[in-house]
């Protein structure tokens, strides 16, 4: 099959025809149709977060089941699924209380069990390294039985794609991480897929007042158009200052989808006393925040992280897809272009330049 490799830190994908396994226990073979290209993704192609070569990356796609392993029994050649990243033993103390996104087995779940032979390689017999046990920058996945659901036939699959990252992340930070209450006011920092994700969320919850927050015009446009009620822009001003400003002193809550130091702690500068603010942007490894004690407790702020939306997707994944096919959840309008694998790279350059809510890689049947 075809895949894009990253081979090496130049920062561009390769287009090369690689061999997958057959399934085996636990495990199921994906004919991709979609993949969206996600910012996770970019910071191990740009260097931002460590990368162990040859790596397939990508990681938010939707697709057929071809093969299933012998032990297989929620899926059938020609299901159509979505792909999550959160793998989950489903046996252990967190996946029983609730928290599968958290389950401390799924590293162990993404990687091919010790001992046996690798599931992907090069044509010269190199292992590839699948990006969270998943990879799906390419014509097929083969990943254990846990890293998928089935979604019902009438949902179209290149818009299903963004449900098995952004959307499940956006939104799952709104409704589940911050459960965020009718009435409220929210801000979101960074109006990239998983930030507008994390304003319809807002929308859809009832929130009065949808603040969007970035250096894009045309990011804050497409917000207004799927839910915020106000912009900033940071070029005009201190973002935190100005969103001071719209709420008469600080939202209720606020997200940071972006991955940097200065936005971090403008997220928590700009939430209100008794405010929430929940930070998704992958911060690189490393770097601090840095938060004034006095204020986090006299204020009774709360400042927490979020990964992938606090999912438990297999049930979250096909409430979102209801969600787009009654009309409520705008997947459509976050899709800006539809590319071939042999475009990867430039739609990587369009993500670098800010052009793009989205992109989806669309595979040939
Ligand atoms: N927590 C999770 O589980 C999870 C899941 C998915 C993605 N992420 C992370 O979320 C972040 C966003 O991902 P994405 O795919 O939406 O990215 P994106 O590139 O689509 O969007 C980022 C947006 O931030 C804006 N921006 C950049 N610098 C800014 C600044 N200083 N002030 C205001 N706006 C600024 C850009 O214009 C862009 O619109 C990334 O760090 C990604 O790795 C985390
Ligand atoms: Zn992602
Ligand atoms: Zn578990």
């Amino acid at each position: 099959m075809r895949a894009a490799l990253l081979r090496d830190d130049s920062g561009v994908l390769a287009i090369e025809d690689v061999n997958i396994d057959s399934p085996r226990r636990n495990e199921i073979l994906i004919r991709v149709v979609a993949s969206g290209i996600c910012h996770s993704d970019l910071h191990f192609l740009d260097g931002t977060w460590p990368a162990s070569y040859p790596m397939l990356l990508g990681h938010e796609a939707a697709g057929v089941i071809e093969a299933v392993g012998d032990d297989v029994v929620d899926f059938a050649p020609g299901d159509h699924v979505i792909t999550c990243l959160s793998m989950f033993c489903g046996r252990c103390e967190r996946c029983l209380t609730g928290q599968s996104y958290l389950c401390p087995n799924a590293r162990r779940m993404q990687s091919r069990p010790r001992g046996e032979t690798p599931r992907l390689t090069t044509l010269e017999g190199e292992a590839i390294n699948q990006f969270t046990g998943l990879g799906s920058f390419a014509e097929q996945m083969l990943v254990h039985q846990n890293a998928a659901v089935k979604v019902t036939d009438d949902m179209p699959l290149d818009r299903a794609a963004l449900i098995g990252c952004a959307v499940t992340t956006g939104v799952g930070a709104v409704f589940r991480t911050a459960a965020v209450r009718p009435g409220s006011t929210v801000a979101v920092i960074g109006c990239g897929g998983v930030g507008i994700s994390a304003i319809q969320g807002a929308h859809l919850a009832g929130a009065r007042q949808v603040i969007a927050i970035d250096l894009e015009p045309r990011k804050l446009q497409w917000a207004l158009e799927l839910g915020a009620t106000h912009t900033v822009n940071p070029a005009d001003g201190d973002p935190v200052a100005q969103v001071r400003e719209l709420t008469g002193g600080g939202v209720d809550y606020s997200f940071e989808c972006i991955g940097l130091k200065q936005t971090a702690e403008q997220a928590y500068f700009m939430i209100r006393t008794g405010g929430m603010a929940t930070v998704m942007g992958m911060v690189p490894l490393g770097v601090n925040l840095e938060i004034p004690g006095a204020d986090l407790f006299l204020g009774s702020k709360r400042l927490q992280g979020c990964t992938m939306g606090s999912n438990n997707f297999i049930a979250d994944m096909p409430q979102l897809v209801d969600l787009y096919l009654g009309g409520r959840l705008k997947l459509d309008e976050m899709v800006s272009r539809t590319i071939g694998l042999d475009e990867v790279n430039e739609g990587f350059d369009a993500m670098k330049r800010g052009e793009v809510l989205r992109t989806v890689i669309a595979f040939s049947a």
